[in-house]
């Protein structure tokens, strides 16, 4: 069952997130981090990690440091989503948003530890991976976070609230703030698998895909989830004015729009056959998940 995947990776990701930490030296900060990134979330880009894992047939050892770095930007990013300054949010993941539970100061700077984390886990020379292999995948993690990416997806979010925007536009925005992590997942899960660049960009295109339906999923959530299941509050993007799909054509035809999508990426991964099928099942959740 895709919920025992889920807690199972989730579990395996904290355990490697806790060593990494403990071997570190002590800081203030890690107190905050680990509450940011550990414990908590449904850890999906790992669980899409390995299933490309098994889609490619690269073994989970070799994957694990792109989970757990994918999991601090990921952490990080949502970290610091909910500061005041931008969603100014209070509860993530059923307990109170860092900045609430630490100040917003301290919010800030864990959620910078925990993006150069990221960096320093793919670094490290534990990993079983070449260094050609973590230079690409540090290059690539970069440009999925930084302002061709999330920061980049995530201001064009903020400035995009109280506006009337165009399809493409609303899509552009979410590729990045969300989509591009998602092409990272798949993408490089091809580099360690040594493809070639045509075949690192057809996964990384069928990544952000995913990601954008992923998205588009959590803006259904916000309007019709429970808060209860998802931890977080709902029925804010109508409040923020945020500019997504539900706002611009109503949440029938965004539904409508979103199960097309759904099926261009099924389309994609039938050829791959029963390899693929732990990361069909995992879009099936995606779409279909109250929580
Ligand atoms: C929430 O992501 C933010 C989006 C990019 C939509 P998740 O739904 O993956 O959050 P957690 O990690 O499970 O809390
Ligand atoms: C956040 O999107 C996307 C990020 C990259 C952090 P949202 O603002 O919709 O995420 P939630 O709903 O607060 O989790
Ligand atoms: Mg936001
Ligand atoms: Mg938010
Ligand atoms: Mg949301």
């Amino acid at each position: 069952m895709i919920k025992n995947k889920l807690k199972k990776n989730a579990e395996n990701v904290d355990r490697f997130l806790i060593r990494f930490l403990n071997k570190q030296n002590k800081s203030i900060l890690v107190k905050p981090m680990k509450y940011g990134v550990i414990e908590g979330g449904k850890k999906i880009r790992s669980t899409i990690i390995l299933d490309t894992g098994k889609l490619l047939k690269i073994k989970e050892k070799k994957l694990i440091d792109i989970c757990a770095a994918v999991e601090c930007i990921h952490s990080y990013s949502l970290i610091h989503d909910d500061l005041p300054c931008m969603d100014n949010d209070s509860l993530r993941r059923g307990k109170p948003s860092t900045h609430k539970k630490f100040g917003e100061a301290t919010a800030v700077l864990a959620g910078n530890s925990l993006l150069t984390l990221a960096f320093e886990i793919i670094s490290c020379e534990k990993s079983l991976l070449t260094n050609y292999q973590k230079n690409q995948i540090v290059k690539l993690l970069s440009n999925c976070s930084g302002h061709t990416g999330i920061a980049g997806g995530q201001e064009q979010d903020l400035k995009f609230e109280h506006k009337t925007k165009k399809l493409n536009q609303i899509i552009e925005m979410q590729r990045k703030k969300t989509g591009k992590l998602f092409n990272f997942c798949l993408q490089s899960v091809a580099i360690v698998a040594n493809k070639n660049m045509k075949h690192r960009s057809f996964f990384g295109n069928l990544g952000e895909d995913i990601g954008l339906l992923f998205q588009l999923a959590d803006d259904f959530l916000d309007e019709k989830g429970s808060k209860k299941l998802i931890g977080k509050p709902i029925k804010k993007d109508k409040k923020k004015g945020k500019s997504t799909l539900i706002n611009l054509m109503g949440y029938q035809n965004a539904l409508h729009f979103a199960h097309k999508l759904k099926k261009k990426i099924l389309l994609k991964l039938r050829k791959h056959g029963k390899n693929a099928k732990d990361l069909i099942d995992t879009i099936e959740f995606i779409l279909g998940r109250n929580f």
